[in-house]
């Protein structure tokens, strides 16, 4: 039984009912009428979804200030003072491959880099476009060039960000037509001089919402040049995945939900992206304590794939470029928990949405012939005079799930697990407890027909 994606979707037994659908271009909606054709993923959207989950890196002058990306907004920091961070920019501890490294360690696919971010300051050589690049700091490098060859020695997909908005370009007061010239060109070098590049990822034309940002122009560079280069377009915190310009080709959820959508009656298949920061910064601030948990990432994690998306998770290095130590370890631990549950071509990545839903979160998905359910809030076996419990082991019915199941097991260990069959049709795992000396957050069980 191996069901396409078509089948699959068609699967979620929502047809007919009030559908989350979105308009053509827009926020999804709910509607109640025909649900339509289901369109099919191009292939560079279809390799874009089983990337599942990637690494986002904020990193520019702002670094070494040490308090968010948007500190010389926030904080009213002159242009000609904050140009003087231009002198002390070294990138001294900036190492591509290091930083692709990390990512596969993370069980991470992708890496998403800013090339340019709001204060416009570029982390390649503009060659001669603007001043503010790194050819005019002490590092004299093409951090770039260093990162995509990075990424591609190690088998991962680079991907950049690249802002539409810019703090401290004249052309962007004052010359609009001049400064679409100049993203554009910037973008084109970015298309040709850096060989494959797996996406770009633009941000900022929510700040100018009426202003006519050019887009068949900027996109037209990327097919032209990239034809297999993913378009993303942030549409901004509270959009909730807003789609915009026809040639987008996955949605963002900046720190929100993505929720499942059944496509029927879309005009082109988009994937679904979100975005987060491990704290409330993007880029490195040394006073954010604020720091999730690695379970709090692997929920996160889960949450996404249930709904077909990826998490980018960002990391903001120092101001010398390094991944600072408690964010490295724990995407590593994050890694860990990858491996332990299917790792590299497992279901966190080839996984499919097919309408199983079970209770609170727990979820699952298809791949191939299998079934993987996400079961979430277990309890540990151990002494309960000793130890916290939280929504516990036992009955964890399933819908969506009608054929004949025969076998369960939990990934990480092998363990046999009982499934029945509930009355009102729903299929019931008996889940088990954690086993002392283990909690994985999040429990898989691989079911067999
Ligand atoms: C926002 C912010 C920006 C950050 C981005 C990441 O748009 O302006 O600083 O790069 O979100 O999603």
């Amino acid at each position: 039984m191996d069901l396409t994606r078509r089948q699959l979707l068609g699967r979620t037994g929502l047809a007919g009912a009030g559908l989350l659908l979105p308009p053509a271009f827009g926020r999804w909606r709910v509607v109640a009428q025909d649900p339509g054709e289901l369109p099919a993923p191009s292939p560079r959207v279809a390799r874009f979804e089983r990337l599942g989950f990637g690494m986002f890196v904020h990193w520019g002058l702002y670094s070494q200030l040490g308090r968010g990306e948007w500190t010389m907004n926030l904080h009213g920091v002159p242009k000609a003072e904050y140009a003087g961070l231009m002198q002390t920019f070294t990138a001294a501890d900036f190492n591509g491959r290091e930083l692709a490294r990390l990512a596969k360690r993370a069980g991470m696919k992708y890496v998403t880099h800013t090339s340019r971010h709001h204060e416009g300051f570029s982390l390649y050589d503009t060659r001669g476009l603007s001043k503010w690049d790194v050819t005019n700091t002490p590092c004299k490098r093409d951090l770039i060039a260093d990162f995509t060859e990075g990424c591609r020695a190690e088998g991962i997909v680079p991907m950049l960000y690249c802002t539409t908005l810019d703090w401290t370009d004249e052309r962007f007061q004052s010359d609009w037509k001049g400064y679409q010239q100049y993203l554009r060109a910037s973008v084109e070098l970015l298309c040709t001089q850096y060989g494959p590049i797996g996406g770009f990822w633009f941000d900022g034309n929510w700040s100018r919402k009426d202003a006519d940002w050019e887009e068949d122009a900027l996109y037209g560079l990327i097919r032209k040049h990239q034809p297999q280069a993913l378009i993303i377009n942030n549409t901004g915190l509270g959009a909730g995945g807003e789609i915009g310009h026809p040639e987008i080709d996955s949605t963002t959820f900046e720190r929100g939900r993505p929720e499942p959508v059944d496509r029927h009656g879309h005009p082109k298949w988009v994937a679904g992206e979100m975005c987060h920061t491990l704290n409330f910064h993007w880029g490195i601030a040394v006073k954010d304590f604020n720091y999730l948990s690695p379970a709090h990432v692997i929920e996160e994690l889960c949450g996404c794939r249930r709904a077909g998306a990826n998490l980018l998770m960002n990391v903001g290095p120092t101001a010398t470029g390094a991944v600072p130590p408690y964010e490295t370890a724990l995407l590593e631990k994050v890694g860990d928990w990858i491996r332990l549950h299917g790792g590299d071509q497992g279901p966190l990545y080839r996984g499919l949405p097919a309408g199983i839903q079970g209770e609170g979160r727990d979820f699952g998905l298809r791949l191939g012939d299998e079934v993987y359910l996400f079961v979430h809030d277990l309890t540990l076996t151990a002494d309960t005079r000793a130890h916290a419990q939280s929504r516990g082991p036992g009955a964890r019915p399933f819908a969506g799930l009608d054929d004949d199941w025969k076998t369960a097991t939990w990934l990480d260990d092998g363990e046999a697990l009982k499934l029945v069959r509930w009355g009102d049709g729903r299929l019931v795992l008996h889940a088990t407890k954690y086993p002392y000396g283990t909690n994985t957050v999040v429990r898989v069980a691989r079911l067999k027909a």
